[in-house]
């Protein structure tokens, strides 16, 4: 980790839940040209990068691997928010962290032992995801919410950007943050899937603070404006 890195890393660690992040997804970016796709985003005013990897087994669709965000990392400082989309993260991980991944989320869903994986970005110095698709109740994830800085409820069924988003998933987040109070726990609530400055709202509303924003962003006739305008909204 270089010390512009570790100093980024730091403050994400030192950010409260209250602090909203805004993370455009790479997935929506033109990837005939991602190093400038990737440059546009940190102009515009990007928190991280959100970097969906996607293995066409756990999801229906393939999208890229270590490979691709090793070469993101060796010329950029943003913090890298890699989402393991993948059946068997346990056994990519190493390449994960060696590639220069900040923060590490995997699913609930996935095939592997969840506990053990979550200690294991814990100890490679990454910070700690945990994601849950639609279907999945909060329950799932209890076991393992004082391992982790950050809860992924995904708001779209994974696998593609450009869906709609899910509002009935909103109760779940709001169970994630009250359970967080009556447990003192400090872990950020993510969304992914379908946000845009009209959708922003609820997701704040119920309690989610990091903000995964694909087409909206990547897509949006200027990005700068449509990251502040979902920041603001
Ligand atoms: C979906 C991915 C998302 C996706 C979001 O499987 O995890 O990160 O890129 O895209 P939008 O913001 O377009 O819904
Ligand atoms: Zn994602």
């Amino acid at each position: 980790m270089t010390g512009i890195k570790f100093a980024i890393a730091t403050e994400m660690i030192n950010r409260t839940f209250t602090d909203r992040v805004i993370a455009p997804s790479l997935l929506a970016a033109d990837f005939s040209r991602i190093q400038e796709e990737v440059s546009r985003s940190i102009k515009a005013g990007a928190d991280w990068l959100h970097l969906d990897v996607m293995d066409g087994h756990f999801v229906d669709n393939i999208s890229f691997g270590p490979a691709i965000i090793a070469a993101i990392h060796a010329t950029n400082d943003i913090f890298l928010d890699v989402h393991l989309m993948i059946s068997r993260p346990d056994h990519y991980l190493p390449r994960f962290v060696e590639a220069g991944a900040d923060l590490i989320t995997v699913h609930v869903e996935a095939e592997h032992n969840i506990s053990e994986t979550l200690d294991r970005i814990r100890e490679a110095g990454c910070q700690v995801g945990l994601a849950i698709n639609p279907a999945s109740p909060l329950s799932e994830a209890l076991p393992y919410l004082d391992k982790i800085d950050l809860l992924l409820c995904m708001t779209v069924v994974p696998g593609f950007g450009g869906q709609s988003f899910m509002s009935e998933i909103m109760p779940k987040i709001a169970e994630a943050k009250a359970y967080r109070e009556q447990h003192d726990l400090s872990f950020h609530i993510q969304v992914d899937g379908g946000l845009k400055k009209e959708t922003a709202p609820e997701a704040y509303a119920a309690g989610a603070n990091v903000i995964v924003a694909g087409s909206s962003t990547y897509q949006a006739e200027d990005m700068a404006t449509a990251i502040t305008e979902i920041r603001e909204a």
